[in-house]
């Protein structure tokens, strides 16, 4: 039967439930080797699923294991990962303080791109919580932030790390079942799903986002659940901080009203998005509520509150960094988001086959951030860690022109 069903993939032949489920429960059990399920996942790279070859399987990863539910309205949130991506810590803290109920089962960081429960370790989160304290908690303050549980779509988990090692990750068929089993699994009923595009992403073009935004939209359909997608850049890292508590540091700053940057107009449409979506209320009275819940300080006294519940600590100390200065005048054009994200991995703030402990005061803080004109000599950005890295690559990160470039909107569009 195996076999019978690789030759069938390799003829580009579509394939029934039963023989879908035979082989991927397989996998799961062992009975089918990392070899075999390679060869069936670089030719669903190469040719693609049916649409009812993906909804099958969606329903296969979702049976894996166990599903959540909720005697509660519920909206969830999943980014497709970046560099700097912080958002959901300050877009859950902006929706608990306006009354929405929040349960996010987050990763942790993958390649060059962070995880949100690696951010929270680095300041003694608690983020292996059961069933019952995610119930009493977000009953009690609004939000919880916990890992994946063992058993919540284990096919995904086995998968996704073969997909890792073998270069089948940026297939959207493959992406859409990921991410869709999760989310369904985790028994939202409303999801909004960021797919980044660009430099720093698994998916290259707007195009390309599209098709994965509406195959995730029609997926939802299937289960009766609400699924927006944001498309929205990641050429350049999003925000000024790369790291783990660094970037703390920065959700600290965006509540406080402090910056105004990619970060903060992100998690602001977002939060306004996901609010209007969850409510039923305008988009532009979610937009005033957001602004409210920011300027009050009652989306920060959210999140401090959100942080001792689960047993961290805001005190983030960092030690000297390594200064890069601008070798040239100009205005930013754009800075590598992939390639400060892997700095900032070596610098320690990510795991490898040679660092598997992560140095949570590890990464990068931009100095200048995209438009912003730097004098030669002034600081660009600086390294926080104990690895030494080439620092050159810092500075052939940043692209420095002479006209002012023109600022792009985050948000390409939203699909709904
Ligand atoms: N995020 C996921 O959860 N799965 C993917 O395949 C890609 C991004």
């Amino acid at each position: 039967m195996k076999e019978k069903i690789i030759e069938k993939f390799n003829l580009g032949k579509t394939l029934t439930y039963d023989e879908l489920s035979y082989f991927f429960n397989g996998y799961l059990s062992n009975d089918v080797s990392d070899e075999e399920m390679t060869i069936v996942l670089k030719n669903i790279c190469k040719n693609g699923l049916s649409e009812q070859e993906i909804f099958d399987l969606v329903d296969i990863f979702i049976k894996s294991g166990d599903t959540l539910h909720f005697d509660f309205p519920t909206i969830d949130k999943h980014s497709t990962g970046g560099v700097g991506d912080k958002t959901t810590l300050v877009v859950l803290s902006i929706l608990a303080s306006c009354g929405v109920k929040i349960v996010k089962m987050s990763g942790r960081a993958l390649g060059y791109t962070g995880g949100t429960i690696d951010k929270l370790e680095s300041i003694g989160v608690n983020v292996n919580l059961t069933y019952e304290e995610v119930l009493k908690q977000v009953n009690n303050i609004g939000m919880v932030i916990t890992s994946q549980t063992k058993n919540l779509c284990p096919m995904d988990k086995k998968i996704y790390a073969l997909r890792d090692v073998t270069g089948t990750t940026n297939s959207l068929a493959l992406i859409a079942i990921s991410i869709m089993s999760k989310k369904i699994a985790g028994g939202s009923d409303n999801i909004l799903i960021d797919v980044k595009v660009g430099r720093g992403a698994l998916v290259r073009t707007a195009k390309e986002a599209k098709l994965l935004a509406n195959l995730m939209i029609s997926i939802g359909k299937k289960y009766n659940k609400k699924v927006v997608c944001m498309l929205t850049r990641m050429d350049n890292p999003l925000g000024n901080n790369i790291g783990n508590s660094i970037e703390i540091l920065e959700v600290l700053d965006v509540l406080k009203d402090k910056v105004r940057n990619n970060l903060y107009y992100l998690s602001y449409d977002m939060a306004s998005v996901m609010l209007s979506i969850y409510t039923g209320m305008k988009i532009r009275d979610a937009r005033n509520k957001v602004k409210e819940a920011i300027t009050s300080g009652k989306a920060y006294d959210k999140f401090v509150e959100f942080v001792n519940y689960q047993g961290g600590k805001l005190e983030i100390r960092l030690e000297r960094p390594i200064e890069i200065y601008a070798k040239e005048s100009g205005f930013i054009k754009s800075i590598d988001a992939k390639e400060l994200g892997s700095l900032s991995m070596e610098l320690g703030a990510g795991r490898s086959l040679t660092n598997k402990n992560i140095d949570y005061n590890a990464g990068i803080i931009l100095e200048k951030n995209v438009c912003d004109f730097v004098s030669r000599g002034e600081t660009l950005c600086m390294l926080y860690g104990k690895n030494s890295v080439d620092i050159d690559r810092a500075f052939k990160a940043f692209k420095i022109q002479k006209n002012r470039p023109f600022m792009k909107s985050i948000i390409i569009k939203i699909i709904k």
